[in-house]
């Protein structure tokens, strides 16, 4: 791949970028953690700095996001999707209540396929597929169950960019949240959830890891059959040392809550740049008759992943091969849905936006 050196702006969907300093403190640190005398690959799980590491990084995500006293948080393995099968397993207690799930995409697609293995009264209170996943639902679309044990949503569908603006209203009801792609990319009223789980490799850090946030009264019904690695309760109580934790990963979301914290100022500031960097494209996207077509409707927008569409998949080959020579890479739609896809997690910057925007400008001239 020819690029050119001077600018190289990854908009990759699947795994995000991470801010240069961060980069640099983890190779750092893979030689010697400052002050340690050790590196970050052969910390040992028992050692008190394994116990600082993971005691700093959960205490910077409760300040970021003020999370109550009343959730824990766990540094877990298996990604996203094992939240997936937990989920149903640790808070489906009474197999008579229904589970409740909204169906907007991809992601959220995939989580009720999960909870149906684990029981039938599995209830899709909405789906956008008639939609082709271009919308999410009103409130008053749904009608969440009462006796469900939990509703589950996905805050923001990475694969079709559509991006829910507050936590939905659930009354009484647990109300689960896979925030995967949007965590810590603005502030989140935590108490309105049972339960937010997000792997680390779009916003908050390298593959390895996930976060899940859970309110502490959860904990008490779990069934007693859920085997122990996968029950939440061994994790709790032993703050994520249940295991050997994957402490190299967890030293990069510690880079980054430090970074979002004393270099980005916090989540609000995150949030502010966030928006300008989304609709920079959305003005090229909205502006350009028709050249470039945006998937989600206007309302549902994510701020996070922009997904259009060119007049033809040729157009889109092409669109994607010139943006890598000029240092523009990761703009390749998700294989599911094809397109183009550009994501802006915390790490990319306002020129990134900027600097995609001048070329989207510039390429439609050319091929009008
Ligand atoms: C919203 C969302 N949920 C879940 C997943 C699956 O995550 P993992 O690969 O960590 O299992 C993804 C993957 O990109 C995602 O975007």
């Amino acid at each position: 791949m020819t690029t050119n050196k001077k600018h190289l702006y990854n908009f990759s969907g699947g795994v995000g970028a991470l801010p240069e300093k961060v980069i640099s403190d983890a190779q750092q640190a893979i030689k010697e953690i400052p002050d340690s005398n050790i590196s970050a690959l052969v910390v040992n799980h028992r050692s008190q700095l394994c116990r600082d590491i993971l005691d700093e990084t959960e205490q910077n995500i409760r300040t970021l996001l003020n999370v109550p006293d009343n959730y824990s948080i766990l540094f877990l393995q298996g990604g996203a999707s094992l939240q997936f099968t937990m989920i149903p397993m640790n808070l489906w207690v009474d197999k008579k209540c229904p589970v409740d799930y909204i169906v907007s995409g991809y992601w959220s697609k995939k989580a009720i396929e999960e909870a149906f293995k684990d029981g039938e009264n599995v209830k899709t209170i909405w789906n956008g597929k008639a939609q082709n996943f271009t919308k999410l639902p009103t409130p008053n679309e749904y009608k969440i169950d009462d006796n469900a044990a939990y509703i589950h949503y996905c805050s923001n569908e990475t694969v079709e960019g559509l991006q829910f603006t507050a936590p939905l209203e659930t009354g009484e009801v647990t109300l689960v949240c896979d925030m995967s792609s949007d965590f810590l990319t603005r502030p989140v009223d935590v108490s309105k959830f049972g339960l937010i789980y997000v792997h680390a490799q779009k916003n908050i850090g390298a593959a390895g890891v996930t976060v899940v946030i859970i309110r502490n009264d959860l904990l008490d019904n779990i069934p007693d059959n859920v085997p122990t690695i996968l029950d939440y309760r061994p994790h709790v109580k032993m703050k994520s040392i249940y295991n050997t934790p994957p402490i190299f990963a967890i030293y990069v979301v510690l880079l980054m809550t430090r970074w979002l914290l004393n270099d980005m100022g916090g989540l609000l500031n995150v949030a502010a740049l966030s928006k300008n960097k989304a609709e920079a494209i959305y003005d090229v996207i909205d502006n350009s008759n028709g050249f470039y077509r945006g998937h989600a409707q206007k309302e549902n927008r994510s701020l996070i992943n922009v997904v259009f569409n060119l007049s033809s998949p040729e157009l889109e080959k092409e669109f994607i091969e010139e943006a890598k020579n000029v240092g523009i890479i990761g703009l390749e739609g998700h294989r599911s849905l094809g397109g183009i896809r550009a994501s802006f997690y915390t790490s990319m910057p306002l020129e990134g936006a900027l600097y995609l925007k001048k070329f989207m400008l510039d390429f439609q001239k050319k091929n009008n």
